[in-house]
């Protein structure tokens, strides 16, 4: 079993063997981007791993081809791609997920009250 810390919360969760980052977080309810449901063709679940690296899975072809060659020096990986495989702590830095509904609901409003301001001018 490997501990998985999330920067910046206290936020521990336990990943069984083979286990990816991604099923991991969504099991627990925790926040993260994927529109591809974890066969790394989105690159929406991209994390930082800021420490224990060795406790998952070597990156892939598929991660690289998303992040770059640079993934292996600054610790990025596909959640999806990187599978727990040891028996220590890993903490990874996970991006917050932006609300889209709540941002589609402040451009409505934004432009309802353009709207409504500009009727007014024309009386
Ligand atoms: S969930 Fe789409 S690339 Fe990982």
């Amino acid at each position: 079993m490997t501990r998985i810390a999330i920067a910046g919360t206290d936020r521990v969760f336990i990943g069984g063997a083979g286990a990816s980052l991604l099923l991991v977080l969504q099991e627990a309810g925790h926040p993260i981007a994927t529109s591809c449901g974890g066969v790394a063709t989105c690159g929406l679940c991209k994390i930082t791993v800021q420490q224990g690296k060795e406790q998952l899975s070597p990156i892939c072809p598929a991660e690289i081809n998303h992040l770059g060659s640079i993934a292996k020096i600054v610790g990025l990986r596909l959640a999806c791609q990187a599978h727990c495989s040891g028996e220590g702590d890993v903490r990874i830095e996970v991006p917050e997920v932006e609300d889209v509904a709540a941002r589609k609901a402040a451009k409505a409003e934004r432009l309802r009250q353009l709207r409504h301001g500009n009727q007014g001018g024309r009386r």
